[in-house]
């Protein structure tokens, strides 16, 4: 088996791919391919999957190492390595412009998404390139950025955290504002700006508007992939190099079912 060619889905990021049973097992080579397409395309659509849990945590398997999630109210009982995207259980889409899981030390190089339940209208994910974004900026911000900080941990603004989970993952983490991606080379915007407490030596409050303004400035339609999700998706998003934001604009009386994965990752450096 080989990879199919990725089709690019916007000119700056995203690519799907046809035709490829993720239920399969890939070889050495074909497992090289995806990772490379990842780098190239930061976000992959692989179309029609048909996965119970315990097969999409295998398929999963073949792109990376699953690591555990830190919000584990929303983790499958029986399948705790999957976290559960909806609404019914009180959660509220991540709205804002963000990577996953920055309090961790070594946050997950890949974020996978698989769409159980879509609601007729609305309620797509986005995805910008934060690699455009970076490279868009004059040499002389890039270099600024690259000597900052940010001190990471969990979002306070959640109120439904658990306590062990505050205890285990609620532990500051100090990663790069801008990062290098370990495959491709290239730099990256690079924070979580509700879960970055501070830039080293700035207040809370300077580090927001200063992160705030960052994303006013740098994400925009031209390096933005908005995803409208069909079932069956298996969507992976490479956090070396994109931000991602959910879209709640759709009507709750439908259900909406994501089921997410995420891979480890290196220190960003
Ligand atoms: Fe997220």
């Amino acid at each position: 088996m080989s990879i199919p060619t990725p089709r690019p889905l916007h000119p700056s990021l995203g690519a799907e791919i046809c035709g490829l049973d993720l239920r399969e097992t890939l070889s050495a080579e074909d497992r090289a391919a995806v990772a490379a397409a990842l780098a190239e395309h930061i976000v992959l659509v692989f179309r029609d999957q048909t996965f119970t849990p315990g097969e999409y945590l295998a398929a999963c398997s073949q792109l990376g190492t699953p690591m555990a999630q830190h919000y584990s109210q929303h983790n499958m009982p029986d399948q705790p390595m999957i976290g559960r995207i909806w609404h019914r259980n009180g959660q509220l889409p991540a709205e804002r412009w963000h990577t996953d899981h920055t309090n961790r030390e070594r946050p997950p190089k890949a974020t996978i998404l698989y769409g159980v339940e879509i609601p007729p209208q609305g309620g797509d994910t986005s995805f910008a390139n934060m690699r455009a974004a970076y490279a868009g900026l004059d040499s002389e911000e890039q270099e600024r950025l690259a000597g900052l900080k940010t001190v990471n941990g969990l979002d306070r603004h959640l109120t439904d955290t658990r306590s062990e989970d505050w205890e285990k993952y609620d532990i500051p983490a100090v990663h790069p504002v801008v990062r290098t991606h370990p495959d491709h080379g290239s730099r990256a915007l690079y924070f979580h700006i509700t879960k970055a407490r501070c830039i080293e030596g700035m207040t809370p409050e300077d580090t927001q508007t200063l992160l705030q303004d960052l994303l006013d400035r740098t994400i925009r339609d031209s390096n933005v992939y908005r995803h409208s999700w069909r079932q069956g998706d298996m969507v992976v998003c490479d956090n070396r190099a994109a931000m991602h934001r959910a879209h709640g604009d759709y009507d709750r009386r439908h259900p909406r079912t994501l089921w997410r994965i995420i891979l480890e990752g290196d220190r960003p450096v």
